[in-house]
């Protein structure tokens, strides 16, 4: 297979991963603390270069899930399959996802984590198919909107390959 075309190159996303952490290092400035709970595994790259570009205290966290599928067909169900290790109570939360697709795992997650009564909750994602969205779900942070189309690289994947490379590309499933 020849390699992903580049859709967003790494400087490209290096700047953009510079301006979220400022932005979100600006809205938490008055905070004791952020907990990033990082969605596995498409988020661990993201996630690492932009809580080590934050300037407030920040604790990491991760959770994984997944999507429950019938062949290749989405259903929409989301399952936990790792919980985060410490209580979010009136703590201040930020998800940080790789992609929002059709917004299930998001909106899940959301609901999932609010229930625990933190003392805010906010989303950050990468990257967002807008175009494929199918429960809305509100995104505070957003690096790029992109098509409809399957990305991998900078943490996302095909099948578990692609995942480490250093840009996202567009991968064409008849190559
Ligand atoms: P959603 O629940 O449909 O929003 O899907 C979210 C999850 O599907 C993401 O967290 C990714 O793990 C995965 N996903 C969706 N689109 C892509 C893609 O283009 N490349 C890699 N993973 C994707
Ligand atoms: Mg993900």
């Amino acid at each position: 297979m020849p390699n992903p075309k580049t859709l967003i190159s790494e400087e490209d996303i290096k700047a953009r991963v510079e301006e979220l952490a400022a932005q979100i290092s600006l809205d938490y400035a008055d905070k004791e603390e952020i907990v990033l709970v990082g969605v596995l595994k498409g988020s661990f790259i993201f996630l690492a270069d932009l809580s080590r570009r934050l300037s407030i205290p920040r604790h990491i966290e991760f959770i994984a899930v997944s999507s429950y599928e019938h062949g290749s067909v989405r259903s929409g169900a989301v399952r936990l399959v790792m919980d985060v290790r410490r209580s979010i109570e009136g703590k201040h939360v930020l998800i940080v996802e790789d992609i929002v697709d059709t917004g299930h795992t998001l909106h899940y997650l959301i609901d999932m984590l609010k229930s625990r009564n933190p003392a805010s909750i906010r989303t950050c994602t990468l990257l967002h198919k807008e175009h494929a969205t199918e429960v809305d779900v509100k995104i505070d942070y957003l690096g790029f909107a992109i098509g409809d189309e399957w990305v991998v690289g900078y943490g996302l994947d095909y099948d578990e390959k692609d995942r480490t490379l250093p840009y996202i590309g567009v991968i064409n499933p008849d190559d």
